[in-house]
């Protein structure tokens, strides 16, 4: 009896190991990042790559599946990859921000990146997080439901991922160099891109440009992906309605708008429906924009939606496909009315009975020259240097020792866990703030969390040389955005306004410009997570901070060991 008993617990188990392997697969992708000669405005430049394509290859993958992806650096400079929005459950090794959860790929080395999406499906991307090499190094990361399952809404009949971009004539690599040389915001691009073409409203593009097909009658999901360096953007298709569906690969309480915002880091799902007539509309992304005297790429990028129905044109007669309206590069209250229609599709588990109550501050500064430096090294406004910062800490990271590692192995020296959990001093973070609080502290600072704390994070832009609007994105998790505002949070009547049934889930807030957000998240993931601004400009300038989560109980909710063929520092 015992005998037989024991017997079909086995026979139970070996069914369910059957089942999950059959269900789950692990996907294997060779990435070599190499120089590519890519043509754009009339231009060839060499261009680092994956597999010499731009953007690069879309990795498809079932909820649940495993991927592996052997990345082999044939390029001059140092690499990483990040799987943008992939929480890395345990695998923070695979994370990818250079001198974070690892020590970034030389020239002529590889690193094979492990990992398994657990619970998460919808669009997201990966891209290099080392210097600026993202401009070209991106693609799209494409979740679906696991086999047996399905999408919360009717299953389009064709699906799109859509890749905003952003192009420079010059190597963005020398962009940043120079502008981290000179102190000066860098140059701004030459155009953005759909899918890596500009679209026909630049030179030389137009032959090239991307063509997205539709019948009548038909449903397209469009997967888009906002991927530029340093610019948000709004997205439009003309004179066809978007139904949105999800952002950051979780699913929304669908509803119907015309435009759409993304700042670079985040992801949006929308459906069109082939209901216009048959014909050729663009689909267009342009800058939204909220410095205040700060030069930007002011273009607009074109792809465009053909009907497969759509009559030829008369020989000799040029058919112009239909401009959508896009809105005013400053058109913040299209943006809020955009965020504010974002819910969940049910109520959610909002953590309560917050542990860790956060105040961050997000900014700009300006570093007076400092003695040893050149005039040319301090072309910010009246001889400064840009800077900007967290909490007044602008964030510097380690060179020798990744922080992971140097946490995991005890080395001292490499960071400091006493990020501050309020601004070091407060102040009107929105009105004239006083020049003698705009030098923030460079600094290598973490901020400890317990395994399982409930945490929330006020993000309070400050106006300090200019407010802005900044997409906020944290490595490992998703969390609720719970509320959001303009001018200073205010803790006493602010509270009485949080969505706490059905906020969206999100893995990049974009902080409204002179305005907050609030943010909640359970910290179940052990490992150090990058939390940044993901326009690549202010990451250079250090609007950054980690997180250091810790071990909880058991080998569930602790860091598996690092791979062997983690790159050595
Ligand atoms: Cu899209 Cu630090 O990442």
């Amino acid at each position: 009896m015992a005998t037989s008993l024991k017997y079909s617990g086995l026979l139970v188990l070996i069914l369910a190991l059957t089942l999950s392997l059959a269900d789950a697969d692990v996907h294997y992708h060779d990435f070599v990042v190499q120089a590519t000669p890519v043509k754009r405005l009339c231009k060839t430049r060499s261009t680092i790559t994956v597999n010499g394509q731009y953007p690069g290859p879309t990795l498809e993958v079932n909820n649940g599946d495993a991927l592996v992806v052997n990345v082999v650096n044939r390029s001059r400079y140092n690499v990483t990859i990040h799987w943008h929005g992939i929480r890395q459950l345990r695998t923070a090794w695979a994370d990818g921000p250079e001198f974070i959860t690892q020590c970034p790929i030389r020239p002529g080395g590889s690193y094979a990146y492990r990992f398994t999406i657990e619970d998460q499906e919808g669009t997201l991307w990966w891209h290099a997080h080392s210097s600026w090499l993202r401009a070209t190094v991106y693609g799209a990361l494409i979740i679906y439901p696991a086999p047996g399952s399905s999408y919360p809404f009717p299953t389009a009949d064709r699906e799109t991922p859509i890749l905003l971009g952003e192009w420079w004539n010059a190597d963005p690599i020398t962009v940043v160099r120079q502008a981290t040389f000179s102190g000066s915001p860098p140059n701004v691009s030459d155009a953005y891109t759909i899918n890596g073409q500009p679209g026909d409203l630049y030179s030389c593009s137009n032959t090239e440009t991307t063509v997205v097909p539709i019948n009548t009658g038909e449903t397209n999901l469009l997967r888009v992906i906002n991927s530029a360096m340093n610019q948000e953007l709004f997205f439009m298709v003309a004179n066809h309605d978007f139904t949105v569906v999800a952002v950051d690969a979780s699913y929304l309480r669908p509803f119907t708008t015309s435009v759409i915002m993304l700042g670079p880091g985040q992801t949006t799902d929308v459906i069109i429906t082939g209901d216009q007539s048959p014909g050729r509309y663009y689909m267009a992304a342009s800058p939204y924009q909220t410095a205040q005297n700060a030069a930007f790429d002011n273009t607009t990028t074109t792809a465009i939606l053909e009907y497969k129905s759509a009559p030829c044109p008369a020989r000799g007669v040029p058919s112009y496909p239909v401009m959508p309206s896009l809105p005013a590069f400053n058109d913040t209250p299209t943006v809020t009315s955009f965020t504010q229609s974002l819910k969940s599709p049910q109520q959610v588990p909002v953590p309560t009975d917050i542990d860790e109550n956060l105040f961050f501050t997000v900014g700009l500064g300006l570093f007076n020259c400092p003695p040893n430096f050149t005039p040319a090294q301090c072309q910010g406004p009246n001889g400064t240097r840009f800077t900007a910062s967290m909490n007044n800490v602008s964030f510097v990271l380690p060179s020798t020792y990744s922080i992971l590692q140097a946490y995991q192995q005890g080395i001292q020296g490499v960071f400091t866990t006493d990020f501050p959990p309020v601004p070091p001093v407060q102040f009107d973070y929105t009105g004239n703030v006083s020049q003698s609080l705009w030098q923030p502290v460079p600094d290598t600072k973490v901020y400890k969390l317990k395994f399982g704390s409930k945490v929330q994070i006020v993000l309070q832009d400050t106006s300090i040389v200019s407010g802005e609007n900044h997409p906020i994105h944290i490595h490992g998790y998703d969390f609720f955005i719970i509320g959001e505002g303009f001018g200073n949070f205010d803790p006493s009547t602010d509270p009485d306004n949080f969505n706490l049934v059905d906020p969206p889930r999100r893995n990049t807030v974009g902080v409204p410009v002179n305005g907050w957000s609030v943010i909640r998240f359970v910290a179940y993931n052990p490992g150090v997570w990058l939390m940044h601004c993901h326009l690549d400009v202010h990451i250079t300038w250090g609007l950054a901070m980690a997180f250091l989560v810790e071990n909880g109980v058991g080998e569930l909710e602790t860091l598996e060991p690092p791979p062997a063929d983690l790159p050595p520092c």
